[in-house]
């Protein structure tokens, strides 16, 4: 099939900030952008060119955009499938339909890297407590995100806890003592030929990502086997588009997968900036048939910081404090409710001040606050 051509449409599925972003990205490649969300005031829908209102699991708001669309693609991977088949029968999805099934439901997921031999921490379907290895995180299967729906367990005897999130399917995995945490960020085309970023290493806040550093802290052939691993997964899978594969470092310097995201990856918003070719640029890039561009860190390293709602208590943040950030700069998703723990924003640093960053990220935030 023929690259997707300037001025054509190219539709998002889902109109939160990674929809935003990508939009962005497809404009500066010369194309009209649509996304489709249940709210006028979602990020993406603030800007795109053909804005559809209707919700994304409605197969007719979905068909609304399939025709007001050349080529399709989505921000969001928990889209129902059938919901995907049906647009995809009206113009082309990438990633396609089938590789979100294998990881919409944490259990067929967990069961595939199993089948095709990726290292994943022990886990199985949470149906009673028998057989569980504490300490144990239990999870639900489906529509959990940013740690939402889980529940850590440290012995038998805090097996009662589980109960809330255990009214939904759950899987149970064993809690893993990892040294760090990384995400592999790569791009994979029509054609199979794939770009992978620079190796990320993350620190989480409450099961939520807070920053980003890359390139990570890990020996050179650790990385390297980090992007074997990862361009496997989305060979195995048969992925289009941006991918991110999220591991955790052992204290042995050996890799387990976490999880998979079929899509752009908060954890990649460092390569806005950061490298030549964002994640989002190069999953447009992707999905619309073009060459893949450069990923490596243009200045050596860059940082990300997520800027998360509780931040508004006091008001507007102090955004002037960032100014004394060399290779600063922000980014605001266009949200107008800060709710505690929402994705508002983030800010990267690209340069020698980014690993410093990384580093003091929860003092500058606090001095935001004011
Ligand atoms: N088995 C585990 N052992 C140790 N820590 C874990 C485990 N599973 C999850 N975590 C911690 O919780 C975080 C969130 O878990 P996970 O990635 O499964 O959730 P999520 O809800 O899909 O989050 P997100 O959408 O932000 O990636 C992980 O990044 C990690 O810090
Ligand atoms: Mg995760």
């Amino acid at each position: 099939m023929e690259p997707l051509a300037q001025g054509k449409t190219l539709g998002i599925l889902g109109g939160g900030q990674l929809g935003r972003l990508i939009a962005e990205a497809a404009a500066t490649l010369g194309y009209r952008t649509a996304a489709l969300d249940a709210s006028a005031k979602s990020p993406a829908l603030q800007i795109v060119d053909i804005p559809i209102i209707g919700a994304v699991d409605d197969p007719l708001a979905a068909l609304e955009l399939a025709e007001a669309s050349d080529l399709l693609t989505l921000e969001w991977e928990l889209i129902p499938v059938g919901v995907l088949e049906t647009v995809a029968k009206a113009r082309p999805l990438y990633p396609a339909p089938s590789v979100l099934a294998v990881i919409q439901d944490r259990l067929t997921q967990k069961n595939f890297l199993a089948r095709h031999g990726f290292p994943q921490t022990p886990y199985g379907e949470a149906t009673t407590a028998a057989g569980w290895k504490y300490p144990v995180i239990i999870k639900r299967r489906t529509h959990g995100y940013d740690g939402k729906g889980q529940c850590r367990l440290e012995s038998e005897s805090d097996a009662p806890k589980a109960a809330e999130v255990l009214k939904a399917p759950c899987v149970w995995e064993k809690k893993v003592d990892f040294k760090a945490e990384i995400s592999v960020i790569l791009a994979r085309g029509r054609d199979g030929k794939t770009a992978v970023y620079p190796v990320a290493e993350n620190a989480h806040r409450d099961g939520v990502l807070h920053a980003t550093r890359a390139p990570a802290r890990i020996p050179r052939d650790v990385a390297a086997k980090a992007v074997a691993l990862a361009v496997k997964i989305s060979e195995a899978l048969g992925h289009v588009g941006v991918m991110a594969v999220e591991m955790f470092l052992l204290h042995d310097e050996s890799l387990l997968v976490n999880e998979v995201a079929p899509r752009v990856h908060n954890s990649g918003h460092y390569t806005l900036g950061g490298c030549a070719v964002s994640q989002f640029e190069q999953h447009v890039r992707a999905v619309c048939g073009l060459p893949l561009g450069g990923t490596d860190l243009l200045e050596g390293q860059a940082a990300m910081v997520n800027l998360l709602g509780g931040l508004w208590d006091k008001g507007e943040p102090k955004w002037s404090l960032l100014d004394e950030i060399p290779g600063v700069k922000l980014h605001l998703y266009g949200k107008s409710d800060a709710r505690p723990g929402r994705k508002m924003g983030h800010y990267t640093v690209v340069g020698a001040a980014a690993d410093a960053e990384f580093a003091r990220a929860d003092a500058r935030l606090e001095a935001l606050r004011g």
